[in-house]
């Protein structure tokens, strides 16, 4: 089967773009405990908010994303260069499921049920023991979350591996 571009983007598609409210971001990071030590991967990063964010106000060490849309990438990218962040902050315009995982202590997540459960044998396979996953809205499904936050209308969930699956 041939695809065009747009086509393949479609069909890898996980999600639509809809942003995290920024002080839903805020609130993700904050009930992931954010800290400076952290090496953060946003998976579907959208307009890189929650990178430049995390960097920005939680003083994180590294942030990673992955964004399949090129128009998305490209908007992530000009704002980390606005911000003057690009030794911190590095975009792929890439499948998340390309996603190299193994730096990561903290992954966030705003996708669907479906994808989630989709992701699950990458994240078992390769978030590292110690990392969190935090998850806006939409949950991982048979995972136990060590929190979970309602904020608003929103929700947060936070996994620990392995903590999540194992027990
Ligand atoms: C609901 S938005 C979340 C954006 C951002 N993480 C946030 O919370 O503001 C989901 C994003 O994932 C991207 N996406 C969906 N499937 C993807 C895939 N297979 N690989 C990379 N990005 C993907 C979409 O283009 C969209 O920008």
């Amino acid at each position: 089967m041939n695809f065009t571009s747009n086509e393949s983007v479609a069909f890898m598609s996980c999600a639509p773009f809809v942003s995290s409210p920024h002080d839903v971001v805020k609130k993700m990071l904050e009930v992931a405990r954010a800290s400076k030590d952290d090496v953060l991967c946003d998976l579907g990063c959208g307009d890189g908010r929650i990178l430049t964010t995390a960097v920005k106000d939680f003083g994180i060490k590294s942030a990673v994303g992955y964004e399949i849309r090129e128009d998305l990438f490209k908007q992530a990218s000009g704002e980390v260069e606005k911000l003057k962040l690009m030794e911190k902050v590095h975009i792929f315009n890439k499948d998340l499921f390309q996603a190299d995982l193994k730096d990561a202590t903290l992954i966030t997540l705003y996708l669907t049920t479906y994808a989630n459960e989709r992701l699950k044998p990458k994240l078992r396979s390769e978030a590292r023991p110690g990392s969190r996953i935090v998850s806006h809205d939409f949950m991982i499904n048979g995972w136990k979350p060590s929190r979970k936050e309602n904020y608003n209308e929103h929700t947060i969930y936070v996994y620990s591996i392995p903590d999540a699956y194992s027990i």
